[in-house]
Order: C-alpha cells, then sequence, then structure tokens
C-alpha cells in the first residue's frame, strides 16, 4: 500500500488559526478523493510497521485546514479491538448537545500539527450529539462518547482555528484535573 502524499502544517502556519468555511453541496470528486486519502493516511500512520517505515506520527482524526484548506471537513479513523478501523468523514459539523461529565486524556492529546511534546490536559465533554452533512448534502446525526468525543472536539476546534494546546491553562496545565474523569 502506497502512502498517501499529504502536506500536513505545523502549528506556526497562521492558518491553523483561522476559521474554516461551510461546505456547500455536492461536494466534489476531488474533494472526496482527499477525504479517503486522509483516512488512508491515519489508518496506515496507526500501523506500527508503517509508521516507521515512513516516520509518521499515528494520528486519528485529520482536518482540511490541517492540509491548509479551510473547508469544515474533518476524517477519523479510530481503530476498534478487533482490529478493523471506525471511519467517519464530517462535513458542517454542530453540536446539538453535550453531557455535563467531562473527561480528559490522560496521556495529553496530540495533534499531527503540533511537533512536540506539550504538558497539560484538556476538559472535554464526555459525550456528545453532533449533526453533520455526507457528501450528497443529507444531514445526519452521530452520538459520541469517550474517545471518540474527544477526537470531534479536538477536530471541530480545528474548524474554529482552535489547538488542543490554546485549551491547557499556561499556569495551570492540570487545572480542575479532580473535577474531570480520566480516559
Ligand atoms: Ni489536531
Amino acid at each position: 500500500m502506497e502512502l498517501p502524499k499529504l502536506k500536513i502544517l505545523d502549528e506556526k502556519h497562521k492558518i491553523l488559526h483561522t476559521t474554516s468555511k461551510e461546505v456547500t453541496f455536492p461536494v466534489d470528486k476531488d474533494t472526496q478523493k482527499l477525504c479517503y486519502d486522509m483516512i488512508k493516511y491515519l489508518e496506515m500512520s496507526q500501523d506500527e510497521k508503517i509508521a516507521e517505515k515512513y516516520n509518521l506520527r499515528a494520528g486519528m482524526g485529520l482536518a482540511f485546514i490541517q492540509l491548509g484548506i479551510p473547508k469544515r471537513i474533518f476524517v477519523i479513523a479510530n481503530e476498534m479491538d478487533d482490529g478493523t478501523f471506525d471511519e467517519h468523514i464530517i462535513i458542517n459539523p454542530k453540536i446539538v448537545s453535550q453531557s455535563e461529565e467531562m473527561i480528559y486524556v490522560g496521556e495529553g492529546e496530540g495533534c499531527l500539527s503540533v511537533n512536540r511534546e506539550v504538558e497539560g490536559i484538556v476538559p472535554r465533554n464526555a459525550r456528545i450529539n453532533l449533526e453533520y452533512y455526507d457528501f450528497e448534502g443529507n444531514k445526519k446525526t452521530i452520538r459520541a462518547r469517550e474517545d471518540l468525543s474527544v477526537a470531534f472536539q479536538h477536530e471541530i476546534d480545528h474548524l474554529n482555528g482552535i489547538l488542543f494546546v490554546d485549551r491547557i491553562d499556561k499556569k495551570n496545565p492540570y487545572k480542575d484535573q479532580d473535577k474531570m474523569r480520566e480516559l
């Protein structure tokens, strides 16, 4: 399998701090192909041997803005216990409800655009309900919990020009840890 050629921008690029624009429908074929390439890239990045060969960091989510394209689209490839992938292509997402309960990733969140070690935790809602669109413009809904909920919130932040590091309290990187559940 050949690794799709994607140029993922580092956090120093200002475009990562801008708001992406709503997508119109139907989504063109090139954009659809790019979504599938992004998913393939993420899945290959989560394979240890391939990651070593191509010197990749493992990632489960990627937003268009990370490729320098300011469209409100992101993809997720979440590896399941049986080794298959739960794949999502999410367009023009909107969080319609969220749990009161907050969670955080204990080892810290990661991002393919943040190439450094980061101290601290990011508060996320344990569960969210999301509205989004498919390529044809059909409205869909999905309920996400735990890791997938964190991934969706992380990627939606990208569409709004926010990186996970922006959500970490600089003076107190583990602020409110006792009020949240660790993942
Ligand atoms: Ni990210």
